[in-house]
């Protein structure tokens, strides 16, 4: 069977990214998220005092860094994906609410994003690859044969990514998940550079009310669709 291209795309926490590693795992193909990638190296720059409450982000002292940024992905021994910066595993921190405030401000700075999106496509040279983000089916793949753009309310979203963080044990607060949710939907979707938008040739899909399960079961289907005959 020929091997495709998969882009996943949608808004903060709509479940993108445990839709694309249990598709990735059920039809053998490599997952890669390119969200975890803005991550990694908005906790560089905020290990490197890049970020001030009053200023911002230090955009000059980031672009300058970032032939010193090396970002990797392995497979942990629970068979998970973990995230290396420099050959360290920072999985649980880039996940923490500190990243995630400022993950969207580094993830408009233009160099950041070529910087990225230039690794993100050396990654889809051999295709058999699923990979999910804000701009995978519109700028890193645009000629993807599978887009899908998830999208779920803002309440549901934020309820997820709460009892995620609680079953992993970081202490959170319902409504500053809600309130960074938003704020990141609003950065990512008026930003100049590849803004979060749905290709014109994606599959929409809606999981307010899907289970895993049932949302699966429409992927796969979309999957054998586009890679029959
Ligand atoms: O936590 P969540 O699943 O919502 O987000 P993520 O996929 O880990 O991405 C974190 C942030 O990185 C997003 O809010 C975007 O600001 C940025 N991002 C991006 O700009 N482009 C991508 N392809 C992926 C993430």
């Amino acid at each position: 069977m020929k091997k495709i291209t998969i882009a996943i795309d949608g808004y903060s926490s709509s479940g993108k990214s445990t839709m694309a590693k249990q598709l990735a795992k059920k039809i053998g193909y490599v997952y890669v998220d390119s969200g975890a990638m803005y991550r990694a190296t908005t906790l560089y720059a905020l290990r490197h005092g890049m970020t001030s409450r009053e200023t911002g982000v230090d955009t000059a002292a980031l672009v300058a860094a970032l032939p010193d940024i090396h970002i990797s992905f392995t497979l942990a021994p629970d068979e998970t994906q973990h995230t290396l910066l420099n050959g360290e595993d920072v999985e649980k921190e880039i996940r923490g609410m500190e990243v995630s405030g400022w993950v969207s401000p580094v993830a408009v700075i233009p160099e950041v994003r070529h910087y990225l999106v230039k690794l993100q496509q050396s990654y889809g040279n051999d295709k058999g690859i699923v990979m999910d983000g804000r701009d995978i089916g519109t700028t890193v793949f645009p000629d993807a044969e599978m887009k899908v753009f998830v999208q779920a309310s803002p309440e549901v979203r934020a309820r997820r990514r709460y009892e995620e963080l609680i079953e992993k044990g970081t202490p959170s607060d319902y409504d500053a998940v809600l309130a960074n949710i938003k704020e990141r939907d609003h950065i990512d979707t008026t930003r100049k550079e590849s803004p979060l938008r749905k290709a014109e040739d994606a599959f929409v899909l809606d999981n307010d009310n899907l289970s895993r399960e049932e949302q699966m079961e429409v992927l796969v289907k979309l999957f054998d669709e586009k890679t029959r005959g």
